[in-house]
């Protein structure tokens, strides 16, 4: 017999950080099919009369985001945001050289804020620092915030929309460190620039936060230094650095993949004892935060779009980044969102890259209807149900070795407590393959609550995937478990997503 276990200690003394709800955010570019045949298809039966398409709205109010990051990602960096406001029958046609699309400007900045007001969500903007810089920034800023007698505050109302959309987060340019970025820059150049829009755009509006470019992922060669180089430019005018970071299952090894946590772990030390050193070199009070603003899983369309991406003519939403994810994607994506949980103290912000059609939970068909990837449902319960003080998991388990990554536990956790709800939920993924582990956690702290549901993906099929046609990968009520004296016990399957709620 399996001499495997796993226990936890869940108390509600032990508190890491309030979780930010803002780690549920995510992220819409204009690539692909994200934004055209993604949320906004005019024509299409289920749009509203903006072009909306309802059945993806009501797909995305399920996930409860808080904050989408736009307009991009790569787009940004060379976007002129004036051609996407205004009468539409006037907006210019652009080249978007990141992706290699035709942009019609067709939805812009009034569009998305129109279609975030109805998704419940906030706006976290980017500024294009890559082909532009201050002056740009400045007017994006006016036009979106001020309520002023002058020019492009004036732009606005003349637009039609009267009260300022007041966007309080705002990304300094995106992966300025990456070769492959319209006006790429230097650590230096980066951080003396993105002090300067920074410092300028607070006199405009002095409750803004800003977001300094990290690195792009974390193989980056000039990783950390980049960091170093560039805070220590710009550390007092920013609130957060971010984190870019995408994963795959380059070697079809499922005990490995569900490993990569760990590098992410590390990531996450990194980068927060880079700002603690800036901190400490400027004797400045202030600390940084982390903002994980893209990242996911993001390989299965990797090779096709290359080839295409070289050969393919001029259009619009050409698809796209369309992974299709499989039941063990949304394993790994349970294992980073119970990673984040962990660092609850540092990482305020955290966008899923993407939103909709692009390595999205979300797709959709030009023709047809849309549906939830396996990976929706990770992110969906890590939405609903953790929200809240996260607690220090304090966890004992058997561990496995995997190829790459050394010893892993086999189970891994993190849970949150609702005060007000006066609700604690679990979230654990058992990541190895081929052995169901026995699981108790210990809730003494919490007297009188019980079971209010048990939430499981379970799949003997690694590769299952969903579709228009059918949802392979869907949680179900799981009601193997007991709770006695304050001791909550149960079976975790063989890779498996579980999600325990408890409460009054
Ligand atoms: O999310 C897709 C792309 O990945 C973004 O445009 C870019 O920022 C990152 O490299």
């Amino acid at each position: 017999m399996s001499s495997k276990k796993a226990k936890m200690i869940v108390d509600k003394s032990f508190r890491i950080a309030p979780v930010d709800k803002r780690v549920y955010g995510s992220f819409i570019e204009h690539l692909g099919r994200a934004v055209y045949n993604g949320i906004y298809q005019p024509g299409h039966p289920s749009a509203d009369g903006e072009g909306f398409r309802k059945d993806v709205l009501e797909l995305v109010k399920e996930l409860q985001v808080p904050i989408i990051r736009y307009p991009g990602g790569n787009f940004v960096s060379n976007f002129f945001w004036e051609d996407s406001v205004g009468p539409k029958d006037q907006r210019k046609k652009r080249l978007d050289l990141a992706w290699r699309t035709l942009e019609t400007n067709e939805f812009g900045l009034g569009e998305f804020s129109s279609w975030t007001k109805k998704a419940g969500s906030d706006i976290m903007m980017a500024v294009n620092l890559g082909t532009r810089g201050i002056a740009d920034a400045l007017n994006l800023l006016e036009y979106c915030n001020l309520d002023t007698d002058t020019y492009y505050s004036n732009l606005r109302k003349s637009h039609g929309v009267k009260e300022p959309y007041n966007i309080k987060t705002w990304c300094l340019g995106n992966e300025m460190d990456g070769p492959w970025q319209m006006g790429h820059k230097t650590a230096y150049e980066y951080g003396r620039l993105a002090a300067e829009t920074a410092k300028a755009m607070k006199e405009m509006d002095s409750s803004l936060e800003f977001v300094s470019c990290g690195s792009s992922n974390v193989d980056m060669a000039t990783f950390p230094e980049w960091e170093a180089v560039s805070l220590e430019q710009d550390y007092d005018y920013v609130d957060y650095i971010s984190l870019h970071q995408y994963y795959g299952n380059y070697d079809n090894d499922t005990e490995d993949f569900l490993a990569k946590t760990q590098d992410l772990e590390r990531f996450i030390h990194t980068v927060t004892a880079t700002c603690d050193y800036i901190k400490a070199k400027k004797r400045s009070k202030k600390t940084l935060n982390l903002s994980f603003d893209e990242w996911n899983v993001w390989f299965h369309s990797k090779a096709s779009d290359s080839e295409e991406m070289a050969n393919r003519p001029w259009q619009t939403a050409p698809h796209l980044l369309e992974d299709i994810y499989d039941f063990e994607d949304a394993l790994l994506v349970g294992l980073i969102l119970i990673t984040f949980l962990k660092h609850a103290d540092r990482l305020k912000i955290a966008c899923l890259a993407q939103l909709v059609n692009v390595i999205a939970p979300i797709m959709t068909d030009n023709e047809g209807g849309a549906f939830r990837q396996s990976i929706y449902y990770p992110f969906l319960h890590a939405s609903r149900y953790g929200r809240g003080i996260a607690l220090t998991p304090v966890i004992s388990s058997t561990c496995h070795d995997t190829s790459r990554h050394g010893e892993v536990t086999d189970i891994d956790a993190a849970a949150v407590y609702n005060e007000e709800k006066d609700e604690v939920t679990i979230f654990a993924v058992n990541r190895c393959a081929g052995q169901d582990i026995p699981f108790e956690a210990d809730l003494n702290s919490f007297e009188g609550y019980r079971v209010i549901e048990y939430l499981a993906m379970e799949n003997d099929d690694m590769k299952a995937v969903n579709s228009l046609t059918g949802e392979k990968v869907t949680p179900y009520p799981k009601k193997e478990y007991q709770m006695e004296d304050g001791i909550f016990t149960t079976v975790m399957k063989s890779c498996s997503w579980n999600v325990i709620r408890l409460g009054k």
